[in-house]
């Protein structure tokens, strides 16, 4: 079977994104289910971007800045990643809330990572949440995207214990040992995805 498309969108340093890319060049896109076929950001001048240039993706960016209203940015960012024509579009590590527009054409078919265990600590800063609120045990979810802020039905998560250390330095160790295990669900779930067909079922998301 034909390897299914993947729109990546990043803000930032692009780790899962890597991962991704790691995983289709090591495994083949044909075995491994599915191919990057571009790379869009909210922002220029990010790792993400160098991240996909490196592997010879076209990328594209759409700032919000650049558009008269956030109706129009989500129109946009929804043409740019439809010339791609994308069978799966993924979230890693996109720090923006996408519109209706955007929803209405790759709902169903948008995934997102959070770095923490939904419902609890949704939203930018679902690390830092999670440490103020003395959770002992924090991780990563794996999720279709739906109109609210992380709330869409889950595919996948992932535990990781919170240490006594990680209230000294903010998160930031705690982070990175989530992003540890996320990369590794992200490219695990997204091969699910592409080899195996899903079907969403009111919340529960099913993979056969
Ligand atoms: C990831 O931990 C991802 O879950 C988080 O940003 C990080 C991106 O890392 N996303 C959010 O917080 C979205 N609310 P990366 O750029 O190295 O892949």
């Amino acid at each position: 079977m034909a390897a299914k498309r993947l729109v990546v969108l990043v803000s930032g340093s692009g780790t899962n994104l890597q991962a991704l890319l790691d995983a289709v060049a090591a495994s083949g896109a044909e075995a491994y289910g599915a191919e990057i076929v571009a790379v869009g950001a909210d922002r220029s001048g990010i790792a993400g971007l160098e991240r996909a240039e490196r592997a010879g993706l076209p990328t594209f960016v759409c700032r919000v800045k650049d558009h008269p209203t956030r109706e129009a940015w989500d129109r946009a960012l929804a043409d740019a990643t439809a010339a791609y024509e994308p069978d799966l579009v993924v979230s890693a590590g996109f720090m923006k809330i996408v519109g209706k527009e955007f929803l209405a054409r790759f709902g169903g078919r948008f995934i997102n990572t959070h770095p923490a265990l939904l419902p609890s600590f949704p939203g930018a800063h679902g690390v830092r949440d999670a440490l103020a609120y003395g959770a002992k045990v924090t991780g990563c979810t794996v999720h279709f995207v739906d109109d609210g802020v992380d709330t869409g039905p889950i595919i996948a998560q992932g535990v990781v214990e919170v240490r006594d250390e990680d209230y000294a330095d903010e998160g930031a160790a705690l982070h990175e040992r989530i992003k540890e295990v996320e990369r590794t669900l992200l490219v695990y779930v997204v091969g699910r995805l592409a080899r195996d067909g899903f079907s969403i079922e009111g919340r529960k998301v099913v993979i056969p």
